[in-house]
């Protein structure tokens, strides 16, 4: 057999894993699903479903994969026995349905991001004047509308896809490792400078208000929605609920403090998204978007756009902010695909490359009907996060909870030392509150997907 690989450095594991954790959920969806929630009452739910959610099953997912050495299904496998490989397959199947559409959002990153070299956004704006104020919508929406589908994302789609394939195909420690270490300081120093400027905006008090202060009332009236989107929203953006940190994990072959590791990818996670949200809303409310929910999948892209068209360097800035979102979305693209590969790889015996081109080229056809119309993107992301990553959460802590407690804590304290109480905490914690809310959050994501 084969020596399975481990992490180069020290710093390798906590760098792939935050390299996964930030990207597309934090910048892209993080703004729209705020929106459409209703800003500050989504914000709340969303924080404290991180905190009290996502802490523990982080671990969950560390531990089952630091103990088994093991792909999510042989890991499942070797902890629950014959039965549990379904669940494991479960999370093959989100990664497939993720990375589809995640793609194809990539893709108009890189395709914006071109745009800075080809001169101002002012200018590409200008171009889409006409179009505009025949339809009476923004320039900046109607730009948007004409990238996202047709040739333009095809193209970079495929792109995208080639791209995470060669860098999954080449392996753990020479492709994955490198790319974070410049990529997360680059998007934090970015987004400090851009919400320092978003802050100089007229309207800027408006978004800051609609972002940060919450109406109770919101909560009680929409809470059938809010739940399952603000659980959605926190797994998909740490990565959790298919596979991800149980397939990195598995590389580790030292003993790391994990819950130090946990608040370290859930600090970044949350602060990126944050930020992203204090650059956003005020640029909309100054824009005149009173109703930033409306803005969809394009909302990013377009109060990104109007922002650059207006201040001086635009395009520098323009270029250097989608370059790295879509670097950050490559980190993540590589973790999902990752975990496909090592399934396969594992369990079938399938050399890397060969795996890597064989899965990533279905998902990449899966992706393709997205180029053509976003009706699918709302589908694929809908049915992913709002079903399928808390289904697939939700089996994993039954798991670890009930099943098999002692060893999940014999596993955490390696690196760590006797936890005393907090070991039967936190068991306690994913066995009852958090079980209880990913049954709820499912049951209405299910609702609402089906309607
Ligand atoms: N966490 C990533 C993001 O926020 C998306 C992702 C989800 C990556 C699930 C891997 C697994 O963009
Ligand atoms: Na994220």
């Amino acid at each position: 057999m084969v020596q399975r690989e481990t992490w180069a450095t020290r710093t390798g594991f906590i760098l792939a894993a935050v390299g996964s954790a930030v990207g597309l959920g934090n910048i892209w969806r993080f703004p729209f699903v705020t929106g459409e929630g209703g800003g500050a009452a989504f914000l709340l739910v969303y924080l404290l479903f991180v905190a009290l959610i996502g802490f523990p099953a982080i671990l969950v997912e560390f531990v089952v994969g630091r103990r088994t050495e093991r792909n999510p299904v042989g890991a499942l496998l070797e902890l629950g026995g014959d039965a549990w490989k379904y669940v494991g397959a479960i999370f093959i199947v989100t990664g497939f349905v993720i990375l589809s559409f995640y793609s194809v959002v990539a893709g108009w990153f890189i395709r914006y991001f071109l745009e800075g070299f080809r001169g101002s956004y002012a200018s590409h704006l200008a171009g889409y004047e006409d179009i505009a104020a025949e339809a009476g919508e923004p320039t900046a929406a109607i730009m948007f509308g004409e990238l996202s589908t047709g040739l333009d994302a095809f193209f970079f789609h495929t792109l995208f896809m080639v791209l995470t394939i060669g860098v999954v195909a080449l392996g753990i420690r020479r492709g994955i490792e490198l790319a974070v270490k410049v990529m997360v300081p680059a998007i934090i120093v970015l987004l400090v400078g851009m919400a320092v400027w978003a802050f100089t905006l007229p309207d800027a008090g408006a978004g800051y208000s609609y972002y940060l202060s919450p109406e109770f009332g919101v909560i009680v009236d929409n809470w059938a929605e809010l739940l399952p989107a603000a659980a959605g929203q926190a797994f998909f953006t740490l990565s959790l609920g298919m596979g991800v940190m149980i397939t990195y994990a598995s590389y580790l072959g030292e003993d790391r403090n994990l819950t130090k590791d946990g608040v370290t990818i859930i600090g970044f996670d949350t602060g990126i998204a944050f930020l992203t949200g204090l650059v956003v809303f005020p640029v909309f409310f100054s824009a005149g978007i009173t109703e930033p929910g409306d803005g969809g999948a394009g909302a990013i892209f377009i109060s990104m756009t109007d922002a650059f068209a207006t201040i001086g360097g635009g395009h520098l800035l323009g270029l250097l902010f989608f370059g790295t979102v879509a670097i950050a979305a490559l980190s993540s693209a590589i973790s999902l695909l990752e975990v496909v590969t090592a399934y396969v790889i594992d369990e079938k015996g399938v050399e890397r490359w060969k795996a890597a081109l064989g899965m990533g080229g279905i998902i990449y056809l899966l992706g393709v009907p997205v180029t053509y119309d976003l009706i699918f993107l709302d589908l694929l992301d809908g049915f992913a996060d709002g079903v399928l990553l808390i289904l697939g959460a939700l089996l994993l802590v039954i798991l670890v909870g009930w099943i098999t407690p002692k060893l999940a804590v014999q596993e955490l304290e390696k690196g760590i030392g006797d936890l005393g109480g907090l070991g039967a905490a936190w068991i306690w914690a994913i066995r009852v509150p958090v079980l209880l809310v990913l049954v709820v959050s499912l049951y209405l994501g299910v609702v609402d997907y089906v309607e």
